[in-house]
């Protein structure tokens, strides 16, 4: 659980950063319909998440840092009886100073008489613009409605800056009660991986298994913090498979990337195992080659080391292997440099994780990779992907696709992996699906 003590403590750094001359506008995600009047499942924004804890659509948080009234204003929902009697209980600006201890609530309704007037005298105003394009019209209109109210009175936004910039490297460094949530959200993931290898045999299909995951990531009270990826034989080299329709064929891996969303945070782990229990030689092969190479970016994930090293690892690892075995030809160095290791590992070896599943923070600092610090949390996940058509290597060796998936905390003398429940070594998973048709 985060505190309202560590969301105010949030908002007063943001603030600090801002400077006095500046104010911040943090709208809720709007809320979107699926299909005639349903909707899709609503998931607060994270930026308002970060700063509130407030999961309500129709909100907007201002930021008015050094004003000598309320600095924190927070616009919501009115309370309605009777659209809480469809809705459910709404909080209502009453009661959100003390609940969430922001300075000030008032309705939502009233935002277009309040506003503006919150923005004299700023210069600049912070803002995730891009997002929502019917907001952005917003924004633009309170700003054009301040500047012809102040007329020269005071001075009116001159700059509209994006609010990332500084929000989002807040972000990217973990509290030590975000990191609680984290291995939270890692080990009901890993209890969904674990649960796959007691259920997975030929015959089943890949939206069974999906079923499992869901089920156990709605048991521990989570969400998926994005749509399970379930892919069996070539499907796993299809990098974001979401049809997870196909029946799992004996002699097949099974790719899934599935994490869960605890309180907000994300996990994200994939694992990838035989659909008969025992990997053949080929899949082996490539397995251990994604495991070794795993292995090798996990190591270089320590303070001081930069961010492109975990990736330049795994991108030696997997070139070399394969040039042993006889998939790609040529000198390492030259594979290396052309990129055709790309033809079979073709992304990335992580991406930042936290409230969004990719979550926020450059990757680059002054033009340069970004150099690790405790607290941050990345993915480690290399991959190998054959796919079925692919004529330039020998018949064994296509259909295979592979990727292992761990989520990783920078820490003060190396890294902790959160998600190492889920067994990755290949003879142990053999064992564990060995054992469980005995
Ligand atoms: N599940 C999305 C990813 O691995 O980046
Ligand atoms: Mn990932
Ligand atoms: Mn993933």
């Amino acid at each position: 659980m985060i505190t309202q003590t560590e969301y105010a403590r949030r908002r007063k750094q943001l603030m600090a950063m801002a400077g006095e001359r500046s104010a911040l506008v943090i709208p809720a995600a709007p809320e979107r319909i699926r299909n005639n009047d349903a909707h899709y499942p609503y998931r607060q924004d994270s930026d308002l998440l970060y700063l509130t804890g407030f999961a309500e659509p129709e909100a907007v948080l201002v930021l008015v840092p050094g004003r000598s009234a309320a600095q924190s204003i927070l616009f919501c929902r009115d309370r309605d009886p009777r659209r809480e009697q469809w809705d459910g209980p709404r909080l209502g600006p009453e009661q959100a100073p003390q609940a969430l201890r922001v300075d000030d609530a008032f309705p939502i309704d009233d935002i277009d008489d309040i506003l503006p007037g919150l923005l004299e005298d700023r210069e600049r105003i912070y803002y995730p613009f891009g997002r929502d394009a019917e907001f952005d019209l917003r924004v633009i209109g309170w700003i054009n409605r301040t500047r012809a109210q102040v007329k020269g009175r005071a001075e009116a936004p001159q700059a509209l800056t994006a609010l990332g910039h500084i929000l989002h490297e807040l972000r990217l460094f973990k509290s030590r009660a975000e990191l609680r949530l984290m291995a939270k959200a890692a080990k009901i993931s890993v209890q969904a991986h674990q649960r796959i290898l007691e259920v997975c045999k030929p015959g089943s299909s890949e939206f069974e298994i999906e079923a499992e995951i869901l089920h156990v990531f709605g048991k521990h009270r989570s969400v998926p913090a994005y749509e399970p990826i379930v892919g069996g034989g070539s499907n796993a080299c299809v990098l974001h498979y979401r049809a997870n329709r196909a029946a799992l064929n004996d002699g097949d891996l099974l790719l899934v990337d599935a994490g869960a969303e605890f309180e907000g945070y994300a996990s994200d782990i994939t694992r990838t195992i035989p659909v008969n229990g025992a990997f053949s030689k080929p899949q082996r092969a490539i397995y251990e080659l994604v495991l070794a190479a795993q292995q090798a970016a996990i190591a270089e994930v320590k303070p001081g080391n930069h961010w492109d090293r975990p990736h330049q690892a795994a991108v030696r690892t997997i070139s070399a292997g394969l040039i042993k075995l006889g998939l790609l030809k040529g000198e390492l160095d030259e594979v290396i440099a052309e990129g055709e290791y790309q033809r079979f590992f073709m992304h990335k070896t992580g991406h930042w994780l936290g409230l969004d599943v990719h979550d926020v923070g450059d990757y680059r600092v002054g033009g340069e990779p970004r150099v690790f610090e405790p607290g941050m949390v990345l993915t480690v996940e290399p991959g190998i992907y054959i796919g079925a058509d692919e004529k330039r290597v020998t018949k064994r060796w296509r259909g295979i696709g592979v990727r292992i998936e761990d989520d990783v905390v920078v820490t003060k003398d190396g890294n902790q992996v959160l998600t190492d429940g889920a067994p990755k070594d290949p003879d142990e998973i053999e064992r564990i699906m060995a054992a469980r048709a005995a």
